[in-house]
């Protein structure tokens, strides 16, 4: 186990390292709150690390880029790595412990279970990604058995992802509590995210398309709107008028089964995926009939 002396924080490369530093806590009664995270650290993260410090005793934030969740073409090899600043942030806000394993600590040569994600994984994401929710999964699952928290944190921008982690959860009965803490946003609405660096400085303007058409959509369905395709055609409009016209998805969904849904009658979610210039970028926001 590394104390890093510049950090002032404690990083655990190994699982046999990472065991040691859980025991000891465990010894001492301390709360266990888990922080999943592929580095790249931004405000969106550490609110989750300031929620989980809120609730619980001992923090540990993992920090790995999951191989098995990028498809050959997609962004791994490119994806920021910035661990110098990772840890600098970390250490600031006093986290108790940082994994940060390489490849090859969790995925050693033959590695070869995955797990089969839940239905929720199916739509939306699933059709575009077809492999990332299997890797997410996978990984979340081993993290969990790793790291024996009462409480994990996850982002609602990755709203999917916290549906299929929290059906992964409940069907294979894994003794830990979920919390979705809210989406965390620039001042101007974009949401926080690893990706945003990528954008070009038009591009971050276009992308600001993304939270105006998702704002519509709550306006729509505060003024009474509950037909899903007025309210996508709205979203739609507003990307296209912002010049985003690589649209995958931008719909009203069942907000427990991400099935897609004809009129608003309970707990919703507009969701939107796009490609603005060469990066993928997702929103989305709750729509809660009273
Ligand atoms: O949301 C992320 O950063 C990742 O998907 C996660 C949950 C850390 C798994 O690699």
């Amino acid at each position: 186990m590394q104390m890093k002396p510049d950090k002032n924080i404690q990083v655990a490369r190994t699982q046999l390292e990472l065991r040691q530093c859980i025991q000891a806590a465990k010894t001492q009664g301390r709360s266990i709150g888990l922080v999943p995270t592929m580095g790249a650290l931004h405000e969106g993260h550490l609110s989750l690390v300031r929620a989980a410090q809120r609730e619980c005793d001992f923090v540990v934030v993992t920090i790995f880029v999951n191989p098995t969740q990028f498809a050959p073409h997609e962004d791994l090899d490119k994806y920021p790595r910035t661990f110098d600043e990772d840890l600098d942030a970390l250490s600031e806000l006093a986290v108790d412990l940082v994994f940060a394993p390489d490849q090859e600590e969790l995925y050693p040569h033959g590695f070869s279970t995955y797990v089969l994600p839940p239905a929720v994984a199916a739509p939306l994401e699933g059709q575009y990604r077809p492999e990332h929710f299997r890797g997410v999964a996978t990984i979340v699952l081993k993290l969990f058995n790793l790291i024996p928290a009462g409480i994990a944190f996850f982002g609602q921008k990755d709203y999917q992802q916290c549906q299929v982690i929290c059906h992964m959860v409940k069907d294979f009965n894994i003794p830990i509590e979920i919390q979705v803490c809210p989406i965390v946003r620039e001042a101007d609405g974009l949401a926080m995210s690893s990706r945003n660096r990528y954008l070009s400085p038009e591009d971050r303007l276009r992308a600001l398309a993304l939270s105006k058409a998702l704002d519509a959509a709550v306006a729509g369905f505060r003024q009474g709107i509950r037909d899903c395709s007025t309210i996508s055609g709205y979203m739609d409009q507003i990307l296209r008028q912002a010049g985003v016209t690589e649209i995958e998805y931008a719909t009203v969904a069942d907000a427990s089964t991400l099935q897609p849904i004809g009129c608003i009658e309970r707990r919703s979610v507009a969701l939107i995926a796009a490609r603005v210039g060469t990066t993928r970028l997702i929103d989305n926001a709750l729509l809660v009939p009273e």
